[in-house]
Protein backbone atom coordinates (compact mmCIF):
# COMPACT_ATOMS: atom_id res chain seq x y z
CA UNK A 1 0.00 0.00 0.00
CA UNK A 2 1.30 3.51 -0.93
CA UNK A 3 2.07 5.34 2.00
CA UNK A 4 0.40 8.77 0.58
CA UNK A 5 -2.43 9.38 -1.39
CA UNK A 6 -1.30 12.36 -3.71
CA UNK A 7 2.03 13.41 -3.25
CA UNK A 8 2.42 16.89 -5.47
CA UNK A 9 5.98 17.63 -7.18
CA UNK A 10 7.07 21.25 -8.27
CA UNK A 11 9.77 21.38 -10.59
CA UNK A 12 8.65 18.89 -12.33
CA UNK A 13 9.79 18.97 -15.75
CA UNK A 14 13.08 20.45 -14.40
CA UNK A 15 16.68 17.63 -13.98
CA UNK A 16 15.81 16.75 -10.37
CA UNK A 17 11.85 17.01 -10.51
CA UNK A 18 12.48 14.18 -13.72
CA UNK A 19 14.34 11.90 -11.31
CA UNK A 20 11.51 12.41 -8.42
CA UNK A 21 8.45 11.51 -11.12
CA UNK A 22 10.31 7.95 -11.19
CA UNK A 23 12.00 7.54 -8.02
CA UNK A 24 8.93 8.55 -5.64
CA UNK A 25 5.73 6.73 -7.54
CA UNK A 26 5.34 3.81 -5.14
CA UNK A 27 5.13 5.32 -2.53
CA UNK A 28 1.89 7.38 -3.72
CA UNK A 29 -1.55 6.07 -5.26
CA UNK A 30 -1.19 9.55 -7.53
CA UNK A 31 1.78 11.63 -8.38
CA UNK A 32 0.61 15.11 -9.43
CA UNK A 33 3.22 17.05 -11.56
CA UNK A 34 3.42 20.51 -11.95
CA UNK A 35 5.67 23.30 -13.61
CA UNK A 36 5.49 26.43 -16.05
CA UNK A 37 7.65 24.19 -18.83
CA UNK A 38 5.72 21.21 -20.86
CA UNK A 39 6.04 17.63 -19.35
CA UNK A 40 6.12 13.95 -21.06
CA UNK A 41 2.28 12.86 -20.86
CA UNK A 42 0.91 11.99 -17.36
CA UNK A 43 1.26 7.88 -17.25
CA UNK A 44 -1.86 5.67 -15.41
CA UNK A 45 -0.94 7.15 -11.89
CA UNK A 46 0.31 10.57 -12.64
CA UNK A 47 -1.83 13.80 -13.37
CA UNK A 48 -0.01 17.03 -14.89
CA UNK A 49 -0.95 20.76 -14.42
CA UNK A 50 1.11 23.76 -15.73
CA UNK A 51 0.96 27.02 -13.95
CA UNK A 52 3.30 29.64 -12.38
CA UNK A 53 4.18 29.11 -8.71
CA UNK A 54 4.28 33.13 -8.48
CA UNK A 55 0.27 32.67 -8.71
CA UNK A 56 -1.39 32.44 -6.00
CA UNK A 57 -4.58 31.09 -7.44
CA UNK A 58 -3.18 28.52 -9.66
CA UNK A 59 -1.11 26.87 -6.56
CA UNK A 60 -4.31 26.45 -4.59
CA UNK A 61 -5.95 24.82 -6.93
CA UNK A 62 -3.21 22.57 -7.49
CA UNK A 63 -2.54 22.12 -4.01
CA UNK A 64 -5.86 21.02 -3.50
CA UNK A 65 -6.03 17.14 -2.88
CA UNK A 66 -2.58 16.23 -1.93
CA UNK A 67 -0.93 15.01 1.39
CA UNK A 68 2.29 15.93 0.66
CA UNK A 69 4.34 18.03 -1.19
CA UNK A 70 8.17 17.85 -2.56
CA UNK A 71 9.12 21.57 -3.57
CA UNK A 72 11.42 21.25 -6.15
CA UNK A 73 9.99 24.27 -8.57
CA UNK A 74 12.10 27.42 -8.59
CA UNK A 75 14.83 29.52 -10.11
CA UNK A 76 17.49 26.90 -9.99
CA UNK A 77 20.94 29.02 -9.71
CA UNK A 78 21.43 32.81 -9.51
CA UNK A 79 18.81 34.52 -11.91
CA UNK A 80 17.77 38.20 -12.17
CA UNK A 81 16.12 39.41 -8.97
CA UNK A 82 12.72 39.53 -10.21
CA UNK A 83 12.98 36.21 -11.49
CA UNK A 84 14.41 34.76 -7.75
CA UNK A 85 11.33 36.96 -6.04
CA UNK A 86 8.44 35.83 -8.05
CA UNK A 87 9.43 31.92 -8.71
CA UNK A 88 11.42 31.23 -5.57
CA UNK A 89 10.31 33.83 -2.49
CA UNK A 90 6.49 34.16 -4.16
CA UNK A 91 6.38 30.84 -5.14
CA UNK A 92 8.01 29.46 -1.85
CA UNK A 93 5.02 31.49 0.05
CA UNK A 94 2.59 30.92 -1.98
CA UNK A 95 3.14 26.56 -1.41
CA UNK A 96 3.33 27.18 1.82
CA UNK A 97 0.10 29.35 2.77
CA UNK A 98 -1.69 26.92 0.08
CA UNK A 99 -0.59 23.71 2.10
CA UNK A 100 -1.63 25.54 5.47
CA UNK A 101 -5.47 26.71 3.34
CA UNK A 102 -5.87 22.39 2.65
CA UNK A 103 -4.82 21.37 5.70
CA UNK A 104 -1.60 19.44 4.07
CA UNK A 105 0.84 18.44 6.66
CA UNK A 106 4.76 17.76 5.46
CA UNK A 107 6.23 19.62 2.68
CA UNK A 108 10.33 18.05 1.41
CA UNK A 109 11.51 21.73 0.00
CA UNK A 110 14.68 21.75 -2.26
CA UNK A 111 16.89 24.26 -0.58
CA UNK A 112 20.82 24.02 -1.40
CA UNK A 113 24.21 24.64 -0.55
CA UNK A 114 24.04 28.48 -1.25
CA UNK A 115 22.17 28.97 1.49
CA UNK A 116 25.41 28.90 3.53
CA UNK A 117 27.95 29.24 0.28
CA UNK A 118 30.15 31.36 2.20
CA UNK A 119 31.00 29.08 5.03
CA UNK A 120 34.85 28.34 4.63
CA UNK A 121 35.65 25.14 3.12
CA UNK A 122 37.84 23.92 6.42
CA UNK A 123 34.55 25.29 9.05
CA UNK A 124 33.36 22.06 9.28
CA UNK A 125 29.47 23.19 8.86
CA UNK A 126 26.46 20.89 10.34
CA UNK A 127 22.63 21.43 10.24
CA UNK A 128 22.55 24.03 12.78
CA UNK A 129 25.27 26.12 10.91
CA UNK A 130 23.28 29.78 10.92
CA UNK A 131 22.58 31.19 7.35
CA UNK A 132 25.22 32.97 5.14
CA UNK A 133 24.00 32.98 1.65
CA UNK A 134 26.15 33.76 -1.06
CA UNK A 135 23.57 35.33 -3.74
CA UNK A 136 20.34 36.25 -3.75
CA UNK A 137 19.36 32.30 -4.73
CA UNK A 138 20.89 31.80 -1.58
CA UNK A 139 18.82 34.13 -0.07
CA UNK A 140 15.68 32.90 -1.43
CA UNK A 141 16.26 29.26 0.04
CA UNK A 142 17.05 30.91 3.53
CA UNK A 143 13.44 32.80 3.02
CA UNK A 144 11.64 29.56 2.53
CA UNK A 145 13.88 27.19 5.24
CA UNK A 146 12.51 30.39 7.83
CA UNK A 147 9.37 30.35 6.61
CA UNK A 148 9.09 26.22 6.70
CA UNK A 149 10.18 26.96 10.40
CA UNK A 150 7.53 29.44 10.51
CA UNK A 151 4.92 27.21 9.47
CA UNK A 152 5.88 24.27 11.76
CA UNK A 153 5.52 25.90 15.22
CA UNK A 154 2.83 28.02 14.26
CA UNK A 155 0.94 26.16 12.20
CA UNK A 156 2.26 22.50 12.77
CA UNK A 157 3.52 21.94 9.34
CA UNK A 158 6.84 19.51 9.01
CA UNK A 159 9.00 19.99 6.43
CA UNK A 160 12.68 18.48 5.20
CA UNK A 161 14.77 21.45 3.65
CA UNK A 162 17.37 19.43 1.73
CA UNK A 163 20.27 21.57 1.03
CA UNK A 164 21.52 19.93 -2.17
CA UNK A 165 24.88 20.79 -3.10
CA UNK A 166 25.16 19.53 -6.29
CA UNK A 167 23.25 16.81 -7.84
CA UNK A 168 24.09 15.25 -11.35
CA UNK A 169 24.78 11.83 -13.25
CA UNK A 170 28.42 12.32 -12.22
CA UNK A 171 31.04 15.22 -10.63
CA UNK A 172 32.38 17.36 -13.02
CA UNK A 173 34.85 19.08 -11.05
CA UNK A 174 37.09 19.36 -8.12
CA UNK A 175 34.53 20.59 -5.82
CA UNK A 176 32.03 18.01 -6.44
CA UNK A 177 34.57 15.65 -5.06
CA UNK A 178 32.88 16.55 -1.75
CA UNK A 179 29.36 18.14 -3.02
CA UNK A 180 28.08 15.41 -4.95
CA UNK A 181 24.86 13.96 -4.54
CA UNK A 182 23.88 10.88 -6.71
CA UNK A 183 20.45 10.93 -8.39
CA UNK A 184 19.69 8.09 -6.52
CA UNK A 185 20.59 8.67 -3.20
CA UNK A 186 18.51 12.17 -3.62
CA UNK A 187 15.48 9.93 -4.24
CA UNK A 188 16.47 7.99 -0.76
CA UNK A 189 17.18 11.18 0.84
CA UNK A 190 13.43 12.51 -0.35
CA UNK A 191 11.72 9.18 0.31
CA UNK A 192 13.12 8.83 4.05
CA UNK A 193 11.70 12.59 4.37
CA UNK A 194 8.39 11.25 3.59
CA UNK A 195 8.09 8.51 5.68
CA UNK A 196 10.02 8.92 8.27
CA UNK A 197 7.49 8.62 11.40
CA UNK A 198 8.33 12.73 12.59
CA UNK A 199 10.71 15.03 10.72
CA UNK A 200 9.42 18.91 12.42
CA UNK A 201 11.52 21.30 10.75
CA UNK A 202 14.50 18.98 9.78
CA UNK A 203 17.56 20.67 7.84
CA UNK A 204 19.86 17.92 6.15
CA UNK A 205 22.57 18.38 3.41
CA UNK A 206 21.87 16.44 0.36
CA UNK A 207 25.20 14.92 -0.80
CA UNK A 208 26.20 11.29 -0.79
CA UNK A 209 28.97 9.53 0.69
CA UNK A 210 31.66 11.45 -0.25
CA UNK A 211 34.88 11.13 1.24
CA UNK A 212 35.49 14.72 1.71
CA UNK A 213 32.36 16.25 2.31
CA UNK A 214 32.01 20.44 3.49
CA UNK A 215 29.26 19.34 5.53
CA UNK A 216 27.82 16.95 8.62
CA UNK A 217 24.91 15.03 8.97
CA UNK A 218 25.30 13.74 12.45
CA UNK A 219 22.69 15.45 14.34
CA UNK A 220 20.27 14.29 11.33
CA UNK A 221 20.58 10.63 12.23
CA UNK A 222 16.68 10.34 13.17
CA UNK A 223 16.13 10.25 8.81
CA UNK A 224 17.75 7.29 8.15
CA UNK A 225 19.66 9.15 4.89
CA UNK A 226 21.89 6.51 4.48
CA UNK A 227 23.57 7.59 1.14
CA UNK A 228 25.12 4.63 -0.85
CA UNK A 229 27.31 6.32 -3.63
CA UNK A 230 30.44 7.94 -3.69
CA UNK A 231 31.83 10.71 -5.62
CA UNK A 232 35.65 8.79 -4.71
CA UNK A 233 35.09 6.68 -7.52
CA UNK A 234 35.64 9.39 -10.04
CA UNK A 235 38.55 10.61 -8.48
CA UNK A 236 40.95 9.83 -10.77
CA UNK A 237 38.57 10.69 -13.87
CA UNK A 238 38.16 13.93 -12.45
CA UNK A 239 41.77 14.69 -11.36
CA UNK A 240 43.32 13.95 -14.65
CA UNK A 241 40.98 16.51 -16.53
CA UNK A 242 40.83 19.24 -13.95
CA UNK A 243 43.67 21.14 -12.47
CA UNK A 244 43.61 22.16 -8.58
CA UNK A 245 42.06 25.45 -7.95
CA UNK A 246 43.96 28.33 -6.70
CA UNK A 247 43.55 28.11 -2.64
CA UNK A 248 42.68 31.69 -2.33
CA UNK A 249 40.44 32.45 -5.03
CA UNK A 250 36.60 32.62 -3.47
CA UNK A 251 35.86 29.85 -5.72
CA UNK A 252 37.95 27.48 -3.70
CA UNK A 253 37.92 29.39 -0.68
CA UNK A 254 34.18 28.93 0.28
CA UNK A 255 31.84 26.02 0.15
CA UNK A 256 29.42 27.65 -2.60
CA UNK A 257 32.05 27.73 -5.10
CA UNK A 258 31.95 29.79 -8.05
CA UNK A 259 28.70 31.24 -6.79
CA UNK A 260 30.96 33.10 -4.12
CA UNK A 261 33.02 34.62 -7.08
CA UNK A 262 29.56 35.80 -8.86
CA UNK A 263 28.43 39.66 -9.21
CA UNK A 264 25.32 41.07 -9.16
CA UNK A 265 22.63 39.41 -11.39
CA UNK A 266 21.36 41.74 -12.70
CA UNK A 267 24.66 42.84 -14.01
CA UNK A 268 26.29 39.44 -15.08
CA UNK A 269 26.55 37.45 -17.47
CA UNK A 270 23.32 34.42 -17.05
CA UNK A 271 24.22 31.12 -15.36
CA UNK A 272 22.57 28.05 -16.67
CA UNK A 273 22.64 25.16 -14.82
N1 LIG B 1 20.70 20.38 -9.34
C1 LIG B 1 21.37 20.69 -8.22
O1 LIG B 1 22.51 20.28 -8.01
C2 LIG B 1 20.70 21.53 -7.15
C3 LIG B 1 21.49 21.96 -6.06
C4 LIG B 1 20.88 22.69 -5.05
C5 LIG B 1 19.52 22.98 -5.11
N2 LIG B 1 18.80 22.56 -6.19
C6 LIG B 1 17.37 22.94 -6.23
O2 LIG B 1 16.61 21.85 -6.70
C7 LIG B 1 15.50 22.34 -7.45
C8 LIG B 1 15.47 21.67 -8.82
O3 LIG B 1 16.70 21.96 -9.48
P1 LIG B 1 17.00 21.42 -10.95
O4 LIG B 1 18.47 21.24 -11.03
O5 LIG B 1 16.10 20.29 -11.29
O6 LIG B 1 16.64 22.71 -11.81
P2 LIG B 1 15.74 22.82 -13.14
O7 LIG B 1 15.90 24.21 -13.67
O8 LIG B 1 16.06 21.72 -14.07
O9 LIG B 1 14.26 22.64 -12.58
C9 LIG B 1 13.53 23.69 -11.99
C10 LIG B 1 12.12 23.64 -12.56
O10 LIG B 1 11.34 24.67 -11.93
C11 LIG B 1 10.49 25.22 -12.91
N3 LIG B 1 10.15 26.60 -12.54
C12 LIG B 1 11.00 27.64 -12.32
N4 LIG B 1 10.31 28.76 -12.06
C13 LIG B 1 8.99 28.42 -12.11
C14 LIG B 1 7.80 29.17 -11.94
N5 LIG B 1 7.81 30.48 -11.67
N6 LIG B 1 6.61 28.52 -12.06
C15 LIG B 1 6.58 27.19 -12.35
N7 LIG B 1 7.69 26.43 -12.53
C16 LIG B 1 8.88 27.05 -12.42
C17 LIG B 1 11.32 25.22 -14.20
O11 LIG B 1 10.49 25.28 -15.34
C18 LIG B 1 12.10 23.92 -14.08
O12 LIG B 1 11.47 22.85 -14.76
C19 LIG B 1 15.64 23.87 -7.51
O13 LIG B 1 14.87 24.45 -6.48
C20 LIG B 1 17.11 24.08 -7.22
O14 LIG B 1 17.36 25.35 -6.62
C21 LIG B 1 19.36 21.87 -7.21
Amino acid sequence: MPRYNRILITGAAGNLGRVLRNGLAPLATKLRLTDRGEMTPPEAHEETVICELGNFEAIMKVVEGCDAIVHFGAAPLERPWEEILDSSIKGGYNIYEAARQHGVKRIIYASSVHAVGYERRESGADTDTAHNPDTLYGVSKCFVEDLAKMYFNKFGIESACLRINSCYPKPADRRHMATWLSFDDLVHLVERCLLSERIAHTVVYGISNNQEAFFSNHKVAHLGYRPKDSAEKYRQEIEAVVEPGDPHDPAVEYVGGFLCAYGHPDESERLEP
